[in-house]
């Protein structure tokens, strides 16, 4: 059992949150299709849907959005933003963005404009440990494919590595050689490895993949939603950085890229914003520049209030703190450990900012086209008001073009812990819910679909109870 690391922080106000009966969650769930994306947050005690816009700012940031400057073009917050950015990052060209999927929108085009400038590209792909969903879905928009080379142990949910996040090494090569380096518009190094767990990636297979790309000529990308939790990672497991602290380990990474996306409604604790920033490359730059204004807005905003951008400087700071690392990620394997301890299956170790249960081992009487995740996240709801998220086939979907549902490596359902917003009373109150879920298991039973949308199925999807 991990230690219990107490908040670092005292609370200053309080929102109310309701708990309800479970005759009412019944009703509810209902009325949302039996599904939990449907349902009225006020419905919901324990939000675990996402880490993402979901965390608490605090005094400093707060009182940071009253300097906010409001400026259209040149606003004094975006150069806070800037030189916030040159000091951890070292990147010379900032963008500000609405989102994470605001800096995929106006990168991924650009950057395959520019490949198509200096090399024959014919069939182009984006090569990343994983690619988020959104991110996989920007890599379609602008004309190229995803793939996906993590190493084979993050799919098995019971072995443990210390970096489940890692690349497979031989097998980015040999992809890059089935199709062509000039084919590869850029690699997508993903931290932490959200997909697969929250999952770190090594400092060594970050410089291991970035030399790869430098002797194929290949752009990095760093996707950098969760950079505080993957450098947090590394001094905790990887030999050599024991001694380093959290700012000089990000450093280190952020070596191995050229360009870095964020979405910073995680690490850097905002509820809204986003950035794409280049290290050196001018060309690049102005591309993703003159992309930013008719999608985000002028460049010193892309999307965001001046305030926005102000609480985000100071957010990415906060951030890297190692005394609140050290409670958050702590937390998450408090959590974790609760439940391995009361017998439910989860992907191991624990990972930054989230548990995966293992719900295809959890539930095996539902077969994957019943959705085993799914009914597992709407079983702890009705049974304690606690929302999580399937990350399975629901998710996943259909091949466009065979309408035949994907197969999917793994079921999982996500318990994503928003950041200094619950306490690790309420990490006792979910162990304590799935104890009760577990007791009935045998009985909850798979779905299928009422209404399946077309596309990102998932969100708006009603479901129903198959008999
Ligand atoms: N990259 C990663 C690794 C992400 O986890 C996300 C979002 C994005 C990019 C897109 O960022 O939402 O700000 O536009 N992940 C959220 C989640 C939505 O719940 O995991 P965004």
């Amino acid at each position: 059992m991990s230690k219990r690391i107490p908040e670092p922080f005292r609370i200053k106000m309080v929102e109310s949150i309701k708990q309800t009966t479970k005759e009412y969650r019944v009703q509810a769930l209902a009325g949302a299709g039996n599904n939990p994306f449907l349902l009225r947050s006020e419905d919901v005690y324990i939000d675990l849907l996402t880490d993402s816009g979901t965390g608490a700012m605090s005094d400093r940031q707060w009182s940071g959005m009253m300097l906010g400057d409001e400026a259209y073009a040149g606003s004094r917050s975006f150069y806070k933003l800037e030189a916030a950015v040159h000091d951890i990052f070292a990147y010379q060209h900032v963008v500000p963005t609405h989102q994470g999927r605001g800096a995929e929108q106006i990168l991924f085009p650009a950057l395959m404009d520019r490949r198509k400038q200096v090399k024959n590209v014919t069939n182009p792909v984006f090569i990343s440990n994983y690619h988020f969903d959104t991110t996989a879905a920007h890599v379609e928009l602008s004309g190229a494919k995803a793939i996906n080379v993590v190493m084979p142990e993050a799919m098995d949910t019971q072995a443990y590595h210390p970096f489940k996040g890692n690349f497979d090494l031989a097998k980015l090569e040999s992809t890059i050689q089935e199709y062509g380096a000039d084919n590869v518009v850029a690699i997508i190094v993903t931290v932490t490895c959200n997909s697969v767990g929250g999952q770190p990636v090594s400092m060594e297979n970050i410089q291991a993949a970035a030399a790869m790309a430098k002797k194929h000529d290949i752009p990095v990308v760093i996707d950098s939603a969760r950079y505080c939790e993957n450098a947090w990672f590394i001094k905790q497991r990887e030999a050599g950085y024991q001694d380093w602290s959290i700012p000089a380990i990000i450093k280190e990474i952020y070596k191995c890229g050229d360009v870095l996306t964020m979405s910073a409604k995680k690490d850097p604790l905002v509820n809204m914003g986003g950035l794409c920033c280049v290290k050196e490359r001018d060309d690049l730059f102005k591309a993703v520049q003159v992309r930013c204004i008719p999608y985000e807005g002028f460049i010193t905003y892309g999307g965001l209030c001046g305030r926005d951008m102000e609480a985000l400087a100071i957010g990415l700071y906060e951030g890297m703190n190692e005394e609140y690392l050290n409670y958050r990620i702590g937390q998450v394997e408090y959590l974790g450990d609760g439940l391995i301890a009361a017998g439910v299956p989860i992907q191991n170790p624990t990972g930054g900012h989230a548990v995966f249960v293992d719900a295809a081992r959890l539930l095996p009487h539902i077969p994957s086209h019943q959705f085993p995740a799914h009914a597992l996240a709407n079983a702890l709801y009705i049974e304690g008001g606690i929302r999580g998220v399937e990350i399975g086939s629901l998710l996943l979907g259909r091949d466009p073009k065979t309408g035949e549902q994907k197969a999917s490596g793994f079921e999982l359902l996500r318990l994503t812990i928003p950041r200094r917003v619950y306490t690790n009373d309420h990490m006792d109150y979910i162990v304590e819910t799935f104890k009760d879920v577990l007791k009935d298991v045998k009985q909850v039973k798979g779905l299928d679909f009422e209404y399946e949308p077309p596309i990102l199925r998932h969100f708006t999807a009603r479901l129903k109870y198959v008999k």
